[in-house]
Order: structure tokens, then C-alpha cells, then sequence
């Protein structure tokens, strides 16, 4: 595991390892590892680390250091987070902590760094494998950062370390599930669906097996077989496909999440002589592969003419997607 992967997991510890700060040297588990605050409540948290201007480091925002101004504000937050603790129920309910992860989330996802963060959740949750039960959404991608296929991906993680590290504040939570709920949250505040995302996934301590992740060159059988091997079927291929609606690879505007990738897949623009052949009108191998079947066709003239029907599929593919080969916390 490298320092920084290994690292990336550390979130509910908060330390202080700059040279600006190493007097100070402080390590301390999250204030809620044992219970969930009241909506309030977290925000009142919340409202304090923010205050005390907690900041990620720049050169390695995923490490979960933090930088704090001052020996003054770290005691005031040691002290705001012990009174805290020993306030907090024993048990709590989970919607609580999920609005406070939707919050922190909504701070560090722009519209410019929903497409990266979007397709971390495929590429966490796709290398999952029905028959051997292997892979799924369980955090590893944290491991699999260098892999050919996740370039680009380590600067998505990284920003969502930085909500995570608040969010670990109140109550720890999974990569899986700060990825999940991520996921879900860049297709609302680019204007898509709002999915509703359950908590409770586990992580896992180890990369996933390689090469499971579909390359953009299959053909439309090879990657309908894909998708099979993962539990989906053809029309949720074709569903999720809709996610290169957003981002600079895809068709349509990168920063809104709507159906202009199925109207513009069946204008083939990658084809036309005239047109300007721009970035966001090439799309990918894979993408243009749908068309030349007749099985996802008739799905992606489905999602063209009913930007509803598209939302609907998106959002149950999605679902089954983040729920794909996890592994739960038991009650
Ligand atoms: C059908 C099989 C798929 C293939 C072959 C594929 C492949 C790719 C490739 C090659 C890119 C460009 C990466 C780059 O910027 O270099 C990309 C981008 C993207 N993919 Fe996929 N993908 C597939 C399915 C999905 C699914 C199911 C999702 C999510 C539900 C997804 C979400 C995204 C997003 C949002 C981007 C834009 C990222 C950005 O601009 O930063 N993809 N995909």
C-alpha cells in the first residue's frame, strides 16, 4: 500500500504533520465513532471545523493531513469535539449522517469535478464479477489508482477526501459509501435524477482482480457480454452509458446531466465530413457502438425522445451499481 493510498484511509484521524505545525503533534479518532449527532448537531460540527479553518494539504490533499492556524483553534476543536462525544446517543439514525455527507460533498463537487467523481463510482463499482463474486463497490479503488484504465481518477478521490475528513469527524463512513453518495450528488448538481443511495458498505483492505473494467474499444456484443458477466442487462448498459453525457469525452454539455447524449448519438456526428469534429461531439468507441446494434438502439431512441424514462433507468441502474458486490455493515 502506498503512503498515500494508505493514507487516503486514514480520514477519521485528524493529524497535524506540517513543519509549520509539528510542535503541535495531535492524533485523535472521530468524535462520533459511537454514535450519530442529531441534525443539528452536526451542523453545529460541522460549523466548527469549518471555522477553525481546517485546511488539506495542497501537495497531497488525499493524505488527510490537516494544517490548523493555531495551537489556540486546535484546542478549541479538541474541546468542542470531547464535549460533543460525550453528548452524543449511543445510536443514532442514519439519515442524519447522509444529509451531512450530501452538505460536505456539495462543498468540494463543482459541476467541473462532477464527471471525475462519477465515474470513480463506476470504475470503484465495475469490476465486479457475478459467477466469482469478486470486486464491486468497496472502496478499492483507492488501491487502483494506478492502474492504465483509473488515470485521472486520483484527483476525484482527493477531493472527496477532503469532505470525507469532515464527515469521518462525525461519524466515520466507507469509501464505498462516501463514493456512492458522491456519485449520486454529481449527477443531481450537474441537473440529473436525485438517486437515493443506502449507507452501510464496507471497505476492503485490498485491490480488486485487474482487467475488469470494459476498455472502449469492445464492440456493442462485447460490451452487452461485460455488462452481463456484472448483472446488468442491455437497456441498463445503455441507461448508464448515460453518465458520458456529462464530462469532456461524452456528447452534450459536459457540465449538464440530461439526454443530449442519445439525441447526438443518433445524429452520429463522429461520421459527418461538415461538422466540426469538436471534443465533445466525438464520443468514445463504445459509446458510438451502441447505435450499431439494434438491441441498445432501441433503448437509446427510448432515452432520446423521454428525458424522463432516461432519469427513471438511470437512476434504478445507478441504485444497482453502487449496490453491486458490496459487502454490509451487519446491525
Ligand atoms: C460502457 C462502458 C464504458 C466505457 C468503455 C467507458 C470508458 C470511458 C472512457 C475511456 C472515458 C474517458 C476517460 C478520460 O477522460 O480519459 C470515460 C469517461 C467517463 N465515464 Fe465512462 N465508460 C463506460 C461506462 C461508464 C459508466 C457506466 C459510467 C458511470 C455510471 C461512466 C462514467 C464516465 C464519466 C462521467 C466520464 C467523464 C469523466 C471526465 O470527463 O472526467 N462511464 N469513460
Amino acid at each position: 500500500m502506498t503512503t498515500t493510498t494508505a493514507s487516503l484511509f486514514e480520514t477519521s484521524l485528524f493529524r497535524c504533520r506540517s513543519s509549520s505545525c509539528s510542535k503541535f503533534k495531535y492524533e485523535f479518532e472521530s468524535p462520533a465513532k459511537t454514535g450519530i449527532l442529531s441534525p443539528a448537531s452536526c451542523k453545529h460540527v460541522v460549523r466548527s471545523l469549518r471555522a477553525l479553518r481546517i485546511r488539506c494539504s495542497s501537495d497531497d490533499p488525499g493524505s488527510g493531513s490537516v494544517f490548523l492556524s493555531s495551537r489556540r483553534k486546535m484546542a478549541v476543536m479538541l474541546s468542542t469535539v470531547q464535549l460533543l462525544s460525550h453528548l452524543l446517543p449511543p445510536k443514532g439514525n442514519a439519515a442524519d449522517i447522509y444529509g451531512v455527507m450530501q452538505s460536505e460533498i456539495r462543498k468540494v463537487v463543482t459541476k467541473g469535478k462532477a464527471a471525475g467523481v462519477l465515474r470513480l463510482v463506476f470504475h470503484d463499482a465495475g469490476t465486479f464479477e457475478l459467477d466469482d463474486n469478486t470486486g464491486g463497490i468497496n472502496g478499492s479503488i483507492a488501491y487502483e489508482l494506478e492502474r492504465p484504465e483509473n488515470t485521472g481518477l486520483k484527483k476525484s478521490l482527493k477531493v472527496l477526501a477532503k469532505a470525507k475528513i469532515m464527515i469521518d469527524a462525525i461519524q466515520p463512513v466507507s469509501w464505498a459509501d462516501m463514493t456512492s453518495v458522491a456519485g449520486s450528488e454529481a449527477v443531481s448538481i450537474c441537473g440529473g435524477p436525485t438517486i437515493p443511495v443506502v449507507l452501510g458498505r464496507l471497505d476492503s483492505s485490498q485491490p480488486d482482480p485487474e482487467d475488469k473494467l470494459p476498455p472502449e474499444t469492445l464492440s456493442a456484443s462485447g460490451l452487452k457480454e461485460c455488462f452481463k458477466r456484472k448483472g446488468f442487462s442491455t437497456q441498463e448498459l445503455v441507461a448508464l452509458s448515460g453518465a458520458h453525457t456529462i464530462g469532456s469525452k461524452g456528447f452534450g454539455d459536459p457540465f449538464t446531466f440530461d439526454n443530449a447524449y442519445y439525441k447526438i448519438l443518433l445524429e452520429k456526428p463522429w461520421t459527418s465530413t461538415t461538422t466540426s469534429k469538436m471534443t465533445s461531439m466525438v464520443g468514445l468507441p463504445s459509446d458510438h457502438a451502441l447505435v450499431e446494434d439494434d438491441e441498445c438502439l432501441r433503448w437509446v431512441k427510448q432515452y432520446a425522445e423521454d428525458q424522463d424514462k432516461f432519469f427513471k433507468d438511470f437512476t434504478n441502474a445507478y441504485i444497482k451499481l453502487v449496490n453491486s458486490g458490496a459487502k454490509w455493515k451487519t446491525l
